[in-house]
């Protein structure tokens, strides 16, 4: 007889959900589990500090890894690799200001290197000395931020479908249109405006309800937060002298469809990065973690577990 067992953990205490997996599977026998499936929980928190709240959710347990969510979305877009932690490792996701269903409590105007130096003060809050520190397109320039501030927290760094360098003159044309667009037709509109350059044209052909879930989210953020992340990457600095610096590991992500940050603009910034690896997702746009879970969560697997 076989059956299949799901085992669930919402606990970062205690074995692992593996290590439970081996030991029932020693005990039961081999017949009497065909299959042992792990399902990481997501657990939602949030911490006080300086004032504020800042919401996060987490999942596994072990060596941290945080991720740093794309404009204008929030942690909630990690939710699929926060389900695919790999063994012996805790994922964090924070919420940035202003953004995420907590946004309307928010003060949301914000630097790159403010909204960094909050990502500073979690993983002072949950006495993280050092992690693998990574995100997504805007999550990438706040990492960029954060290194320059923190060099030493990192113990590798993950740039998903991110650039170094500053805006072109006609994106930053593009900025101000965008801040015209949210300052008088809301949320909604950014979202309709960006949702096509967010997503790749192979996952919104074969996904289309994703779509869905990314206006969903780009709906929760504060128009204030909008304005204010725009104008604070509108004031990035350019981040490529800080390239040849980074020592950890560092694993550069990109979907092979991506526009706003294309596969040319990935591999110039790996070339920089001595101990790098760039992974090329096929058939993937611009929010590749999103778009092929699964492909993005074995690139991370990989390098976790080939280079920490
Ligand atoms: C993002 O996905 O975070 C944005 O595309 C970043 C940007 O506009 O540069």
């Amino acid at each position: 007889m076989s059956f299949f067992l799901v085992i669930i953990s919402s606990c970062s205490r205690g074995p692992t959900p593996l290590a439970l997996a081996r030991r029932l599977r020693a005990s039961l026998g081999p017949q009497a589990l065909s299959l042992a499936m792990i399902v990481h929980m997501i657990r939602e928190s949030r911490a006080r500090i300086d004032g504020r709240t800042i919401r996060y959710l987490d999942s596994g347990s072990g060596w941290p890894v945080v991720l740093l969510h794309a404009f204008p979305l929030n942690a909630d877009m990690w939710r699929p690799q926060l389900e695919r932690v790999p063994e012996g490792w805790w994922f964090i996701a924070p919420d940035m200001r202003g953004f995420g269903p907590d946004a309307v409590d928010q003060a949301a105007q914000a630097t790159l290197d403010q909204l960094a130096a909050d990502v500073g003060a979690l993983l002072d809050r949950l006495e993280i000395e050092a992690a693998v520190i990574g995100g997504l397109s805007m999550g990438g320039y706040v990492t960029f931020a954060l290194f320059r501030q923190q060099p030493a927290r990192f113990s590798g760094m993950i740039l998903a479908d991110t650039k170094a360098q500053q805006d072109t003159p006609a994106g930053l044309e593009g900025r101000r249109q965008m801040i015209d667009l949210a300052r008088t037709r809301g949320a909604a509109a950014v979202a309709d405006s960006m949702l096509p350059k967010l997503l790749g044209a192979s996952a919104a052909a074969r996904r289309p309800r994703l779509a869905d879930r990314v206006r969903a989210m780009i709906e929760t953020a504060s128009v204030p937060a909008i304005i204010g992340a725009i104008e604070a990457m509108i004031g990035r600095p350019d981040s490529r002298p800080d390239l040849s610096r980074i020592a950890c590991p560092t694993l550069v992500i990109v979907g092979e469809e991506d526009v706003p940050t294309p596969v040319g603009d990935a591999a110039d910034m790996q070339n920089q990065i001595g101990r790098s690896r760039l992974v090329i997702l096929p058939e993937v746009g611009h929010l590749s973690n999103l778009e092929a879970p699964d492909g993005f969560a074995l690139a991370i697997s990989d390098f976790l577990a080939s280079n920490l």
